[in-house]
């Protein structure tokens, strides 16, 4: 039997990153977060002064991208990038090199790396579309635009980072529709993705209604 798969995609700031880490933690499965990959091209791109729309080269970087994800912390070069890739420049870069077909394709294999015993949860964009289609579970896991900006600016808030709510909703709102618009692996929600909206709801919420769904999967 093939190793099972949450994928858990959705909008930006939605709350999947916690949502996903929660439940791989419950399950002791596996997790992955594919939009690290993407900021991770993004920083090291814009380090090495490539133009962010440079699709050769970007996905020369993505296929050799020289990351490591130990104790907990992300390291781009053996440099600790864990908090520099959270930043907005890193947002907004990370969904532009997120467009070009050549990155996300030489991203695909080390994506799909993750799958291995007991099992994955893993979240994104197009984790149940293209990565792995057939995951066990989906959810589709959303929030109003304001929810998630608010969010986001809480986030900013607590490390002490600068923040305007006004341009996070924009940049949030910019990111979206650039995400849902791409013509490669663009942002949906599938037909067989349970959808979960968490716009009233709070972490452990969210998780019981991903966790009450998997014994459907095991
Ligand atoms: O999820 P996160 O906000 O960290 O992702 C950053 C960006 O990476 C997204 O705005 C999106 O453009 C891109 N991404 C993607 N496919 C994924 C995960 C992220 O295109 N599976």
């Amino acid at each position: 039997r093939p190793v099972p798969v949450i994928a858990i995609d959705g909008p930006s700031a939605s709350g999947k990153g916690t949502v996903a880490a929660r439940v791989a933690e419950a399950l002791g499965w596996h997790y992955l977060d594919s939009g690290s990959l993407y900021r991770l091209v993004a920083l090291a791109g814009m380090r090495a002064g490539v133009a962010l729309d440079d699709e050769a080269r970007l996905a020369g970087i993505a296929a050799a991208l020289p990351v490591s994800f130990e104790g907990g912390r992300i390291w781009l070069e053996g440099k600790d990038v864990t908090e520099d890739i959270r930043a907005e420049a890193c947002s907004v870069g990370a969904s532009k090199v997120a467009a070009l077909p050549a990155v996300r394709e030489a991203l695909l294999d080390r994506q799909r790396d993750y799958r291995a015993a007991p099992g994955l949860v893993a979240e994104g964009r197009d984790i149940g579309s293209v990565v792995f289609p057939d995951a066990q579970l989906k959810v589709f896991l959303t929030a109003s635009a304001e929810a998630r900006a608010e969010r986001r600016y809480k986030q900013l808030m607590e490390k002490g980072m600068a923040a305007s709510m006004e341009s996070l909703l924009r940049d949030l709102q910019e990111r979206d529709a650039r995400d849902a618009a791409r013509p490669v692996a663009p942002l949906k929600q599938l037909p067989d993705a349970e959808l979960l909206d968490t716009t009233q709801m709070d972490v452990k919420q969210a998780v019981s209604f991903v966790l009450e769904r998997v014994p459907a999967v095991e």
